[in-house]
């Protein structure tokens, strides 16, 4: 692959006990360009600004989509891309349903591991944080014309990160504003589902919650997944998460984590849950953990959730299986587990 490096690296000037999400970038950044028939080749450029023409379709029309995942780096210095097939065969659905062209799924996981090669010295100690990196891809299109664009562009940039939630987070049941609707395009990662949540999330801020938990209003307002992470809850000890249908994000946590419970012989439910009746089990006292995955998230408790103008406390972060599955994830996150080193990619 053709790379070319920057000439000064912004590596010492990183002070990696205070990672600000997001803000901190490394110095190089992945592109590949559709020219509406074909992929270019893969290639690596200094991190810096793109120029673009005013009439750029994704400015106008918002054809975008994005991936979030992780480098973990380990005592021993080793590296491991977390599940990066599984975002790849994501994005090529976010992709599809965007009229977008999928990406090679080869090609595209040779050429990240290459750049998370040469990016390796900004991953942060395992307690420190982690390297996100962030595939996206735009359309380039010169045109107002409303239609999809040809020209589409593939990037890679990544942040070395800290830990994204330091607390259990305090959340709302959401039963006014829709996060997306059946045969929309909540399942895809596409750029505009998120500018949608921002004005119900503010909102919720602003009142003291961090995140919000959204419903499904066709069925009866259904429990679907919070702004950036997917939901689960626990009852009886059995762990229960909405099903997947085409409104919810295919978490790629949350499949790891169901996958790990049921290893671990934990019961595992992918239902409906109607707001009355978790709200119900909530006052009764039979839910014995909430809690909230993803890539930034990973597993982050939920403490306090409220629904219409009822609070209610659950102390999720003392749940021992649910604090152990938090350790099996880290252990394969960490290349400590054989179980489940499928989902590894390792950069050498
Ligand atoms: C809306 C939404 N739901 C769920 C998730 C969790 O997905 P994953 O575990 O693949 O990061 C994300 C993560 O980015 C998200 O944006």
């Amino acid at each position: 692959m053709q790379i070319e490096r920057v000439k000064e690296s912004t590596l010492g000037s990183i002070d990696f006990e205070k990672l600000d999400f997001g803000k901190i970038f490394t110095d190089h950044m992945l592109i590949c360009d559709f020219d509406g028939e074909s992929w270019g080749e893969f290639h690596i450029e200094p991190l810096k600004p793109i120029a673009m023409h005013p009439a750029s379709s994704v400015l106008h029309y918002g054809q975008a989509i994005f991936e979030g995942l992780k480098a973990y780096k380990n005592d021993e210095n080793q590296i491991n891309i977390f599940r990066l097939q599984s975002n790849i065969i994501r994005f090529n659905e976010s992709a599809l349903r965007m009229q977008m062209p999928s990406i090679d799924p080869e090609k595209s996981l040779l050429a990240i591991k290459e750049f998370v090669g040469l990016e390796k010295d900004f991953i942060p100690t395992k307690d420190q944080g982690s390297l996100y990196l962030r595939p996206f891809m735009i359309s380039t299109d010169h045109t107002l014309k409303a239609l999809s664009s040809k020209t589409f562009r593939f990037m890679v940039i990544a942040c070395p990160v800290g830990f994204y939630y330091d607390k259990p987070l305090n959340i709302f049941l959401e039963q006014t504003h829709r996060r997306a609707a059946r045969g929309g395009v909540g399942f895809a990662k596409a750029a505009g589902n998120y500018a949608a949540s921002f004005y119900p999330t503010e909102l919720a801020r602003d009142k003291g919650y961090d995140q919000i938990l959204w419903t499904d209003i066709t069925n009866g307002c259904t429990l679907e997944e919070l702004g950036s992470a997917n939901f689960f809850y626990v009852k009886e000890d059995v762990v229960h998460t909405p099903e997947i249908h085409d409104s919810i994000l295919k978490g790629i946590t949350r499949d790891s984590v169901i996958q790990l419970a049921k290893a671990k012989g934990l019961d595992v439910i992918e239902g409906s849950t109607s707001a009355a009746d978790f709200k119900k089990d909530l006052a009764e006292g039979n839910i014995e953990c909430m809690f909230a995955t993803g890539t930034a998230a990973a597993i982050t408790y939920v403490n306090s959730i409220t629904i219409g103008s009822d609070a209610f406390e659950v102390d999720s972060n003392h749940y021992q299986p649910i604090l152990d599955l938090k350790e099996d994830l880290d252990s394969v996150k960490f290349l400590k587990n054989k179980e489940f080193e499928h989902w590894n990619v390792v950069v050498d």
